[in-house]
C-alpha cells in the first residue's frame, strides 16, 4: 500500500519536473508590431457591390481590416436609430486583430473630419479624411453594416494614405442598429445601443497620377 503512494508521488514530481522543462523549451511568445500600413494582396473573391463605379485610372492598392464599435442612439419621438459615432481601429491581417493594441496601423477620428490617421508614427505619418458616396446592402443587411463607397477629401503626411483616393467598405460582420421597433419600447428615448463589428476595407490609388 505505502510503496503504492510513494510510486505516484515520484511519477507526480517527474511529470512536473518534465513539464517544466518542456515549457522552458518553449520560451517566451514574442509579438513584432508592424512597421507598414496595408497588405498589398488583392483579398481574392472579396465582394465588391455592382453599383460602386470606381473612376477609371484608379485601382486597387491594399487592404485593412476594420475591428470597432458603431453607436446608435434611439429617438423615442420619431421611434428611429440615428447614427451617433463609429470607433474603429485597422489592422493589417484579421489574424492581427487579437494581438491589439500592438497590432493596430491606424485609427479613425470621426469627430475630426471622418479621418484615418497612421498608429505607427515612426514608420509613417500619413491620414486620410473621407466621404462615403455610397451604399448598398450588406449579405445580412438586418445585422450587419452595409457596404460603403466612399472618396477621399484630403490627405497628409507621408506613408501609405498618401495617394489614396478612394476606399471601399465590405464584407462586414455585425453593426447593425436593432429593428426601430424597438426604440421607444424596448429602449427608451436617447438609449444609446453599442454593436461591435469587423469589416475589409480596401484602399484604391490613381495609376496614372
Ligand atoms: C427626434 O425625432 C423628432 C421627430 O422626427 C425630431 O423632431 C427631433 O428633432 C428628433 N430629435 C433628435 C435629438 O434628433
Amino acid at each position: 500500500m505505502h510503496t503504492k503512494v510513494f510510486k505516484l508521488e515520484l511519477f507526480l514530481v517527474l511529470s512536473v519536473l518534465l513539464l517544466n522543462i518542456s515549457c522552458s523549451f518553449a520560451g517566451p511568445i514574442v509579438y513584432k508590431p508592424p512597421t507598414s500600413i496595408g497588405n498589398y494582396e488583392y483579398p481574392y473573391g472579396v465582394y465588391i457591390p455592382s453599383n460602386f463605379i470606381i473612376p477609371d485610372g484608379n485601382v486597387f492598392k491594399f487592404t485593412l481590416y476594420l475591428a470597432g464599435f458603431v453607436w446608435f442612439t434611439c429617438n423615442g419621438t420619431s421611434g428611429e436609430w440615428s447614427r451617433d459615432q463609429f470607433r474603429s481601429v485597422y489592422f493589417n491581417s484579421k489574424k492581427e486583430i487579437s494581438f491589439f493594441p500592438y497590432s493596430a496601423v491606424a485609427e479613425l477620428d470621426f469627430f475630426r473630419d471622418n479621418t484615418m490617421r497612421s498608429s505607427i508614427p515612426k514608420y509613417d505619418t500619413s491620414t486620410l479624411s473621407f466621404t462615403c458616396i455610397d451604399s448598398a446592402p450588406s449579405y445580412n443587411p438586418k445585422k450587419d453594416v452595409w457596404d460603403e463607397f466612399c472618396v477621399i477629401k484630403r490627405t497628409t503626411g507621408d506613408g501609405a494614405f498618401s495617394d489614396i483616393t478612394y476606399l471601399i467598405l465590405t464584407e462586414a460582420k455585425n453593426g447593425a442598429a436593432p429593428p426601430n421597433e424597438k426604440c421607444g419600447t424596448n429602449y427608451p428615448d436617447g438609449y444609446i445601443y453599442s454593436n461591435a463589428f469587423t469589416a475589409t476595407i480596401l484602399f484604391c490609388h490613381n495609376e496614372t497620377q
